[in-house]
Order: structure tokens, then C-alpha cells, then sequence
């Protein structure tokens, strides 16, 4: 077991290179299933949700290969098992995205029900939803669902609540439907762009993509691809929230700054001095900033991803701050932590009421939760003393060599063995 050690109280000061994006990574890699030749899928983010689906692929009789870190060659050509309930499809949630890939090429699939961060009711209903709709027989037992068609047919799919997971899954099913599917309603985020133009790459005919409606005709087959994955919103923003919090000058590269403004406007409103340039963003953060309110929602609203991290930061902030969490019903359990930091923070349902101290101290605090875990890295910048947090493989889990990242701006944090 490995814990980050960290002493607060340093500005950080230089440049942030930003992986590829953990979101549509876990996507794309199910999608490379689909295709009837050989994908190379780039910018891969070196972190454990990648390693585990590429070790899922290859049990399932693909045949994957990191020919550098961070890019991934799969080949699907030879036989592929439509049977995916092994332990570590069980530890990540998108592992949901094999059902799509698998039942739209092979009209089958038998995957076990996923598991990831644990905040709040996490149900596939819409996905499910979505299938059925396009012609499969759902079954859920045991743990696994069980997908069987004779054909896909494509349809009107409106969606009850806007769901990436869902969105996404419908439209890797439907890519291989026979006739037209629209999906109404559909989530814009940028990973959902990025799996439509990888599966576009491949041969399907998807457009709309990034706006609520969604066309996907059907194709018969899908070829390999060469492809480059977006750069990481959520690491992008974690890195800007951290700046602001520690203080300092940093700028993020290798970033589409169009996927953060959300996050720059908050921040600009908060006293950060945000500079935009093509493919980077620079946060210049100097004494004291003021306390804001945030409200979550999909894109291009403000993400859940960065609520922990936000909250956070605002904890220093002066004033009194609001944050409404509207994604999930269960992503505060972290706020017991930043209190031992000595954070003031009370929540109601969704609603957290954050006094903002001036000085936080370090203590031994936990990761609750992958985002969770960036919140107390953030705020271990900023305390006073040392923080350590134990239960990072949640943070491995979706950021890539975070220490050594940070290390370089000038924050000191190591990792230690418990
Ligand atoms: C994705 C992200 C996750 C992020 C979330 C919201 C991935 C791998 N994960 O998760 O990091 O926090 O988007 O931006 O991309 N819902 C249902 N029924 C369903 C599906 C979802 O009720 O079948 C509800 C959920 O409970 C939640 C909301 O819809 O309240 C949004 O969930 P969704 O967008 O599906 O999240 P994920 O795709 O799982």
C-alpha cells in the first residue's frame, strides 16, 4: 500500500503537460472491439482504468499492445469471446462499454455489472433501455447482463436524464443496427464527440455529436483506425484548481481551452488572472480569492468531476460559499476529510455550505473516491504542515503520475509505502 506525502504551503510555478482523457480512454478502447482490423489508439493516459480494459480486451482474445506508454495497438481480427465477467471489468464502471461494443458487432454480450467510485446510486437503466429499444433481450442476473438480438434495428431513443454512459453506449450499439437511430437528449461532453469520431474514423456514420441530438446510421462493419485521444478536461482542471488554491503561475499545455470555460469564468469570478492561448491555459493566482457559488451539470455546465476539487479550493476562499451538486445524489462523503483539515463545511442533500477559513492544516486524511482523492491533493498543497493521504489507488485510477507532475511546479509531495 502506497500513500502521497505532501508539504503545504508552496506556490507552484511552471508548465503542466495534460494526459489524455481518462473519460473517453475507457470509451474508445471497448469501441477498438468493433472493428474487423487493427485500431492504434494514441495519447492514451498511462493510469490503471486503461491498463485494466486493455488486460479485459486481450482475455476477451484481442491482441493488444503498448507499443509505447501511451499507445495502445488492438487487434480484433481472430476470435473474440462475447463473455467479459472477469474481476477487473467488476472494478471499473465503464467497463458498461463492452455491452455496447459487443452487442452492436456480435449481437451478444455477457459482461459483469460495473463498479468504479462508489458516489451515490449508480444504475445502467438507461442504457438497458436503450438496447431494448433496439432490439435485444435484456437479462440481469448474478451480477452479469446478458444481451441477445437477432438483429439491431435502429429507432427514436429520447433519454430520460442526461447520461453520458447511456449516450455513449447506444451509440456504439447502434453504430452496427441496420437502419437509423437518434438518440434525443443525449449528453455533449467532449468524450462523447471523440468516441462518435473514432467510431466515424472506423467507418460509421454518426452525426450530431456534442449536441442533444444524435444521428447514427448503421453500418454492416467497422474497419481499424488510427486515432488520438482529447487531452483530460478533469486533469486540466484539477491541475488550474490547484494553482489557484497554492498560489502561483502555471500554465496547463496540450488542452482544448474551449472544454474548460466553464471552470476559467468560475475561477475569473473567484480573482484568478486566466490567459488563454491555443492548446494552453495560464493561471496566475495571488493572495486571497473570493468564495463563489457552483452548481454541477453535464456539459458544457459546470462538471461533478471538479466539484470535490472546487470545494476544496473554495474552503480558503473568503466569504461564504454554495455548491449544488445536481449529477449525483452522494459525492460529499470526501467532506468529512477536508474537515480534518479543518475545512468548514456543512451539507444538506445536495447542497454544501462552505465557510471559507483562511488557513487549513495538514493531518492524515483518506480517498474516498477518485475525485475525492484530487480534492485532498489540492488541499494539501495549500495546508499548512504535512497531509497524508492513504487509499490513492482510487487516484491512480485516473490521473497519470500525478506526483512527478506536480513535483515539477514545485509542490513537494512523494509517495511513500504505508
Ligand atoms: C460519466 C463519467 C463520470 C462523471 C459522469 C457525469 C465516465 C467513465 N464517467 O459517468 O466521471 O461523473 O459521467 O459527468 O465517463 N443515470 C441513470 N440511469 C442510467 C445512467 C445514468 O439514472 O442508466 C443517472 C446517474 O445516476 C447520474 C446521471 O444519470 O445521476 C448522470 O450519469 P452518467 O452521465 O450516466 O454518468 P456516467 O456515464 O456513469
Amino acid at each position: 500500500m502506497e500513500k502521497l506525502v505532501i508539504t503545504g504551503g508552496k506556490h507552484l510555478n511552471g508548465e503542466v503537460f495534460i494526459s489524455g482523457a481518462k473519460n473517453a480512454a475507457v470509451a474508445i478502447i471497448p469501441a477498438a472491439i468493433m472493428a474487423d482490423g487493427i485500431c492504434i489508439i494514441d495519447n492514451l493516459p498511462n493510469i490503471e482504468d486503461v491498463a485494466s480494459l486493455s488486460s479485459t480486451l486481450s482475455k476477451m482474445g484481442a491482441v493488444c499492445e503498448n507499443t509505447d506508454k501511451h499507445t495502445l495497438r488492438v487487434d480484433s481480427t481472430g476470435d473474440i469471446t462475447t463473455y467479459a465477467a472477469f474481476e477487473e471489468v467488476k472494478r471499473i464502471r465503464a467497463s458498461y462499454y463492452l455491452l455496447g461494443a459487443l452487442l452492436g458487432r456480435y449481437k451478444k454480450a455477457e459482461v459483469a455489472l460495473p463498479g468504479g467510485c462508489n458516489f451515490g446510486t449508480r444504475p445502467i437503466d438507461l442504457h438497458l433501455k436503450g438496447f431494448r429499444l433496439l432490439g435485444a433481450d435484456v437479462r440481469v442476473s448474478n451480477g452479469t447482463v446478458s444481451l441477445n438480438a437477432d438483429r439491431l434495428v435502429g429507432t427514436q431513443i429520447y433519454m430520460d436524464q442526461v447520461s453520458v454512459g447511456a449516450t455513449i453506449n447506444i451509440m456504439l450499439a447502434a453504430s452496427m443496427a441496420e437502419g437509423t437511430t437518434i438518440i434525443e437528449n443525449a449528453a455533449k461532453e467532449p468524450h462523447v464527440v471523440d468516441t462518435a469520431n473514432f467510431l466515424n474514423l472506423m467507418g460509421a456514420n454518426i452525426k450530431g455529436a456534442g449536441t442533444d441530438v444524435i444521428r447514427i446510421r448503421g453500418v454492416e462493419k467497422l474497419h481499424g483506425a488510427e486515432y488520438t485521444i482529447i487531452p483530460d478536461q478533469i486533469e486540466a482542471g484539477t491541475y488550474m484548481i490547484a494553482a489557484a488554491m497554492a498560489g502561483g503561475d502555471v500554465t496547463v499545455r496540450n488542452i482544448i481551452p474551449k472544454h474548460m470555460d466553464s471552470l476559467t469564468a468560475k475561477l475569473a469570478e473567484m480573482g484568478v488572472k486566466i490567459t488563454k492561448d491555443d492548446d494552453s491555459i495560464r493561471v496566475i493566482a495571488e493572495g486571497r480569492l473570493e468564495g463563489a457559488n457552483i452548481k454541477t451539470m453535464s456539459y458544457p455546465g459546470f462538471p461533478t468531476d471538479l466539484q470535490p476539487q472546487m470545494t476544496a479550493l473554495l474552503s480558503a476562499c473568503s466569504g461564504i460559499s454554495v455548491v449544488t451538486e445536481n449529477v449525483w445524489d452522494n459525492r460529499y462523503q470526501y467532506v468529512d476529510e477536508l474537515r480534518q483539515l479543518g475545512a468548514r463545511i456543512t451539507v444538506e442533500g445536495r447542497v454544501a455550505m462552505i465557510e471559507g477559513v483562511e488557513r487549513l492544516k495538514g493531518a492524515k486524511v483518506s480517498a474516498t473516491d477518485l475525485r475525492a482523492g484530487a480534492a485532498m491533493v489540492v488541499a494539501g498543497l495549500f495546508a499548512d504542515g504535512v497531509t497524508e493521504i492513504d487509499n490513492i489507488k482510487y487516484i491512480d485510477r485516473g490521473y497519470e503520475e500525478i506526483e512527478e507532475k506536480l513535483s515539477k511546479i514545485g509542490a513537494s509531495i512523494k509517495r511513500v509505502e504505508c
